[in-house]
């Protein structure tokens, strides 16, 4: 029987286009998800561009005694964890919604890869937990970290807890910081469609686009920036989804080359930005997508969000030097595609 790779939350935005990945190579995929942020439909999807539907499961990861049945049922040899809600301002009105399905349900998962002994891990971190009052963009993995709301603390508290398993449970770990994933599948099948008021960028601008909402507010253009809006560094999701497939298969290599030769370590913690070093400002997103959907979008410059920063921008140079991997595709070209995925 193959092994399979189990993939949790694996249904939702950044989950579904990495599956696509990993199936399109071959991999037997499980996938967990609950279905609150996303939808069966996207399972069908998934069959029609993998050419073979992945075993699903809709459970909720805080049901421990439901996910121990997957791994009693399944050789799994590896899981990629994309746990996270992930709305700031979200989780600071309900923090403890955040520590539950972020930090108590991935304890869970914690716990039963230890129990069955599967220790390949692929995480999603994000580009929050770099502290913007200690470090200057572009950011790189060593930075100094911090966070200023529950939803980076959850994200900041797992990194710390998957790099005790690390080193005292053996688990091999590429932690994934990702910076703004943005874009669809180049099929047009799956993509980003945010239920309800959208709070990130592309998609609002697109809200907009689309009739839903009156027009942009552009928050502040008085950032130290060329235009005075924000900027930030935006990934095709393609490129994170590809990314993730490349850092399985390191992982792998690097587990067994390290048994083979006897190195005296035997686990890994290892974190790598997603992003691709380039900025793209408010102003300049919202040029593009008036471009590529011919559509004239009103935009009003409102005050400066709570919270954000002028810039975040990834050093990729340590994926590029050590995965061999590195974005491929434009903002453009993401935009393009998270459009024909609307239409
Ligand atoms: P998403 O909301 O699109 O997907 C999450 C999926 O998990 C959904 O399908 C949802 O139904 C499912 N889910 C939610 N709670 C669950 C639970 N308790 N048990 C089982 N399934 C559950 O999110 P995404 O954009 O794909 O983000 C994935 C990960 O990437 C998150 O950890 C997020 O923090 C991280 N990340 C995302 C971004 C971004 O801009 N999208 C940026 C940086 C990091
Ligand atoms: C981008 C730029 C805004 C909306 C957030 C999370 C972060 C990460 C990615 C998961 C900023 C401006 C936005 C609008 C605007 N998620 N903007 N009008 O802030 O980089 O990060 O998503 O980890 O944790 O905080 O992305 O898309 O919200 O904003 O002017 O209606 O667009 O001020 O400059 P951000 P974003």
């Amino acid at each position: 029987m193959n092994k399979s790779i189990l993939i949790t939350w694996g249904l939702g935005y950044i989950g579904s286009h990495t599956c696509s990945v990993l199936g399109q190579k071959g991999y037997d995929l499980i996938i967990v998800d609950n279905l609150s942020n996303s939808e069966i439909t996207v399972l069908d999807k998934l069959e029609k561009i993998i050419g073979k539907k992945p075993l699903f499961y809709q459970t909720d990861l805080r049901d421990f005694e439901e996910v121990e049945k997957i791994f009693q049922n399944h050789e799994i040899e590896g899981v990629i964890h994309f746990a996270g809600l992930k709305a700031v301002g979200e989780s600071c009105e309900y923090p403890f919604l955040y520590y539950e399905n972020n930090i108590q349900a991935s304890l869970n998962l914690f716990q039963l890869m230890e129990k069955y002994q599967v220790k390949n891990l692929v995480f999603s971190s994000s580009a929050t937990v770099y502290d913007a009052t200690k470090n200057l963009p572009p950011f790189s993995e060593m930075d100094a970290v911090g966070t200023t709301n529950p939803y980076g603390t959850t994200k900041l508290v797992l990194e710390e807890i998957l790099k005790d398993l690390a080193n005292f449970k053996g688990f091999y770990v590429m932690n994934l910081r990702y910076f703004n994933p943005i874009g669809a599948h180049e099929s047009g099948l799956i993509g980003e469609n945010p239920q309800g008021i959208p709070n990130n960028l592309l998609p609002y601008i697109f809200k907009v686009a689309q009739g839903e909402q009156e027009y942009l507010k552009i928050f502040g253009d008085d950032y130290e920036t060329p235009d005075g809006t924000g900027v930030r560094d935006y990934i095709h999701v393609m490129d994170v989804a590809e990314a993730h497939l490349v850092a399985y298969e390191w992982l792998k290599k690097k587990k067994s080359l390290n048994v083979h030769q006897e190195q005296h370590w035997t686990w890994m913690f290892e974190i790598f930005n997603l992003g691709t070093g380039i900025g793209t400002s408010v102003k300049e997103m919202l040029d593009m997508v008036q471009m590529v959907t011919g559509k004239e979008i009103p935009s009003q410059i409102v005050a400066r969000r709570s919270g954000d920063i002028a810039v975040s921008l990834a050093n990729p140079q340590k994926a590029k030097q050590i995965l061999g991997w590195e974005a491929k595709r434009t903002v453009l070209q993401a935009i393009k595609d998270a459009w024909n995925f609307l239409q």
